[in-house]
């Protein structure tokens, strides 16, 4: 409205322009052709909010195009042109409007730094403006519809109301996202990003562009699935998702007149709202908390979100960049800068921290070594020069050969964590060590010298004899062996459709269970390759493959042996002599979850296990979820998907894109997962009907929905003895990774993140399938549902 009412004056301004070429001038919206802006000049959006021109952030030196809002005291800077290419001084620099419609910044050496990179189809037909949302555009002077370029459309890191969008640019195949600033006196762009994939349409908070840390859910239409307040968000209306030919994106507008509010993603790496109020910008909500931002305290920090400063370098360590990280800016991490390992036992010791936990599976460069106690992990830790600390818990050592990421410390009540043991000189005696080497080499005395080299590689032959076999390395078994070990395969635990599984004892005493493959048609060098990527992958929550044998046509995998077998034999056998009461059930849930997250998303080519049930969950000493048998997929190809659809009982954990054929993603498992926790929940099978004919998760979702507790739908072997916020969260989830589409369904990431109470989740929709189960349908239904859930089994 404002433009047309402009008209006619600007042609008058044109020509002013045209003959006194570069005077901006004040409370001016506009930039036109061959006009400059320079120094400390500025233009202003109509009605004042927004003002652009160049700006100084913090105490720095560098100067940058920036837009912000013109009311704060201090500038909020919004959108910035030249993130990574500052100039110094401002008055020898430009930002121009060339005839051709290209918008650019000059610096002091006339040197085009940045660019918008467009051009207009007439030369002298185009004009730069400010507008009130924050939106700086060039356009056709005569006609508004013809954009040339828009800030927009390549936004920083806020994501402003009335226009402000996030999503993808189907023209340029283009992401439309935000990254925030390096930290507050530098804003090139950090390691973290909010971004929305080209088909999804859920807000993901990113990692170096590609590790996921957090997520909206997908949107329903009016909110995200699992940030269903944003729809009773007061501050803002009109949030929507628009698609058409040019773009998919997601805008929104004020919610009260006159109430200024923002999103976006903080140099914490947080979503964050803001509001204006007296004055100042008010954080007003933020997503998600300080310490599930990835590494956000860099390598050997620890987060905790319970006191400020969040980040603090474990001990002996130091930030990395000081400077940094005064800003802010915690991404470099910390360092030690004098270690000097103490070379053999009695050297260096360990401080331990209490109450650590680490908030990502990826924990930096550790992995697990096979000892008994705190003892030998801590001098297994100590005979390696690169082992920077570790954590026995649970039985279970885990060293660290390097960085560590992702420490969390936890609230002293808290029972989630471990200690963690660092390791840290003895005092006083590293510098003995670096003086004598000096005084040694000033001497000329090579002897010491060569002594010092001996002992270090001494200590290494030692290293490979002892951690071998426990580095994942698989051992290629003989036959003959394998046979010997299990007794010629006379005790057999399990079978499936892939293979039998027999127990076994190794020389050294170590007990396995040897899966012999049926149905294999492949060929020993793809065996092979298959079986060794499988090796390589190792999770705490997953069943570690040891070796494997291959002669003439015999297929063997050599795992370890769960002693708790699988958790079908818990959950449904009458004979089971262990009692799972809810605790260990939610562990399980949670150990499972972890397997899979990793397994999807953590090792190098994302696995889907595409056979989760109750016999494919293993457990441990302490009743830990062990994941097997994943990798077989892809060890079986095409034949796998064959047998796997016609497994007995297999069927009513499929996904429905397994019998549509569609193709099969990670969130194929996820479905299969939702299954598993209706059965760890109410103690039975799904497919094994209620006394009055009712269908287990199509009760429980009728339940979610209508709002009714869940607490009474738990097995009643457990008496109703469970935390009664568990169980409405492990319903949720469950009734969320069933989701028919499967875009609705959440990544194992989110249901690890729900079920450790990091996330909160909606009231999940009843699935469509489950829809017969309910009301007047149900019976029809039961007939139908006993014919698909078992017919293949029929059949084959
Ligand atoms: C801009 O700088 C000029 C001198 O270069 C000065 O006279 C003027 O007052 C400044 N304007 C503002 C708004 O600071
Ligand atoms: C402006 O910045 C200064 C220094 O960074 C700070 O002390 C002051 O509180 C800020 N004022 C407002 C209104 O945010
Ligand atoms: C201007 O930019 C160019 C290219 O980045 C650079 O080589 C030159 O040193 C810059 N000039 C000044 C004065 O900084
Ligand atoms: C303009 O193009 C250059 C070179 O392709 C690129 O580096 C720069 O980011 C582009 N500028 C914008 C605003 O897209
Ligand atoms: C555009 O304007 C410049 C002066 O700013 C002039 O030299 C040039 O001839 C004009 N081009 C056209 C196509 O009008
Ligand atoms: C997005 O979906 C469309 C149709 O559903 C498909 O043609 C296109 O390849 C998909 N693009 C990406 C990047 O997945
Ligand atoms: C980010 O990813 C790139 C490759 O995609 C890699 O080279 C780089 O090291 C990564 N940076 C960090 C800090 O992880
Ligand atoms: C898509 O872009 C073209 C060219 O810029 C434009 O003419 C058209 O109106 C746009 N379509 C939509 C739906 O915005
Ligand atoms: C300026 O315009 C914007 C967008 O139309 C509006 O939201 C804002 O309230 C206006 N501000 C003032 C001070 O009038």
């Amino acid at each position: 409205m404002f433009l047309e009412s402009k008209k006619t004056s600007l042609y008058g301004l044109l020509i002013f322009v045209l003959l006194f070429e570069t005077c901006i001038c004040e409370g001016t919206d506009l930039i036109t052709t061959g006009q400059t802006l320079s120094g400390n000049e500025t233009i202003s959006s109509a009605n004042g909010t927004f003002e652009l021109g160049f700006f100084t952030p913090g105490k720095s030196r560098n100067y940058y195009i920036g837009i912000w809002y013109k009311n704060s005291a201090n500038k909020t800077v919004v959108w910035v042109a030249n993130r990574n290419h500052p100039v110094s001084n401002p008055y020898n620099s430009e930002l121009k409007l060339f005839p051709n419609g290209n918008l650019a910044l000059l610096n002091e050496s006339r040197i085009q730094i940045w660019s918008s990179n467009s051009t207009a189809e007439k030369d002298n037909s185009s004009l730069a403006i400010l507008f009130d949302n924050g939106n700086f555009m060039t356009r056709d002077t005569q006609d508004s519809s013809n954009i040339i370029w828009q800030s927009f459309d390549y936004p920083t890191d806020n994501w402003l109301p009335g226009g402000g969008k996030v999503g993808y640019n189907k023209i340029k195949k283009e992401k439309i996202y935000l990254t925030p600033w390096k930290n507050a006196e530098n804003p090139a762009p950090s390691i973290f990003s909010l971004e929305v994939e080209p088909n999804g349409t859920s807000h993901n908070l990113f990692y170096n562009r590609t590790i996921q840390y957090w997520s909206t859910g997908d949107w329903t239409g009016k909110s995200f699935v699992l940030v269903p307040e944003i729809d009773r968000n007061p501050l803002i209306s009109n949030l929507q998702y628009i698609t058409n030919v040019n773009e998919s994106k997601f805008t929104y507008d004020i919610g009260i007149p006159k109430v200024l509010t923002r999103f976006m993603i903080d140099t914490t790496g947080q979503l964050k709202q803001f509001i204006f109020r007296d004055g100042q910008w008010i954080s007003y909500w933020t997503r998600p908390d300080q310490c599930e931002v990835l590494k956000y305290c860099g390598a050997f920090g620890i987060c905790n979100q319970l006191k400020a400063p969040f980040c603090t370098c474990l001990k002996e360590y130091e930030p990395k960049v000081s400077k940094n990280w005064a800003l802010g800016d915690h991404t470099d991490g910390c360092i030690r800068p004098s270690f000097r390992c103490g070379v053999g036992k009695g050297k260096d010791k360990f401080y331990s921290i209490k109450n650590m936990r680490f908030s990502f599976q990826d924990a930096g460069d550790s992995h697990s070594l096979d000892v008994e106690s705190d003892k030998e992990c801590k001098s297994a830790c100590l005979s390696d020069c690169s082992c920077t600390g570790y954590v026995f818990n649970g039985g279970k050592c885990v060293v660290w050969n390097g960085e560590v990421y992702n420490l969390q410390e936890l609230a002293s009540d808290d029972s989630r964590g471990s200690v963690f043991h660092v390791r840290i000189t003895k005092s006083g005696s590293d510098r003995k060590t670096s003086v004598w080497i000096v005084v040694g080499a000033i001497g000329g005395s090579f002897i010491l010298l060569g002594m010092v080299a001996m002992v270090i590689l001494q200590l290494r032959k030692q290293k490979v004899g002892r951690y071998n076999g426990a580095e994942g390395d698989l051992t290629l078994f003989k036959y003959k062996d394998i046979s010997k070990s299990t007794k010629d395969f006379s005790e057999k635990l399990g079978e499936g459709g892939f293979g039998t599984v027999f127990r076994g004892t190794l020389p050294n005493s170590r007990d396995i269970a040897v899966k012999r493959l049926k149905n294999l048609k492949q060929g020993e060098k793809q065996f092979r390759t298959e079986v060794s990527t499988i090796g390589q992958i190792q999770h705490i929550n997953l069943v570690r493959l040891q070796g494997f044998c291959i002669e003439g046509e015999k297929r063997l995998l050599v795992f370890d042996y769960m002693k708790n077998g699988s958790l079908e034999n818990h959950l449904f056998r009458q004979n089971s002599d262990v009692f799972l009461d809810w605790k260990a059930r939610y562990n399980i849930m949670i150990g499972t979850a972890r397997g899979l997250n990793y397994l999807h998303e953590k090792c190098r080519d994302c696995i889907i296990h595409c056979d989760i049930k109750p016999d494919n969950i293993l457990l441990d000493e302490e009743f830990n979820a062990k994941v097997g048998d994943f990798g077989l997929a892809k060890l079986l190809g095409r034949e796998f998907s064959r047998v796997l659809t016609t497994i007995r009982g297999t069927r009513g954990y499929l996904a429905p894109e397994w019998i549509s054929g569609e193709a099969i993603t990670a969130k194929a498992d996820v479905f299969s997962y939702g299954n598993l926790l209706f059965e760890i929940i109410s103690g039975r099978r799904n497919r094994d009907l209620l006394d009055d004919g009712d269908y287990f998760p199509a009760l429980v979702a009728e339940k979610l929905s209508k709002g009714e507790d869940v607490l009474n739908m738990l097995d009643q072997k457990l008496e109703g003895d469970a935390d009664s916020s568990e169980v409405t969260r492990a319903c949720k989830v469950a009734c969320w990774c069933i989701q028919d589409d499967e875009k609705n369904r959440p990544a194992m990431g989110l249901v690890l993140q729900i079920l450790e109470g990091i996330s909160e989740v909606g009231i999940p929709p009843i699935p469509r399938f489950l829809q017969g189960f309910i009301g007047d349908n149900k019976f029809q239904t039961i007939v139908y549902q006993h014919q698909t859930f078992d017919t293949t089994t029929y059949n084959s």
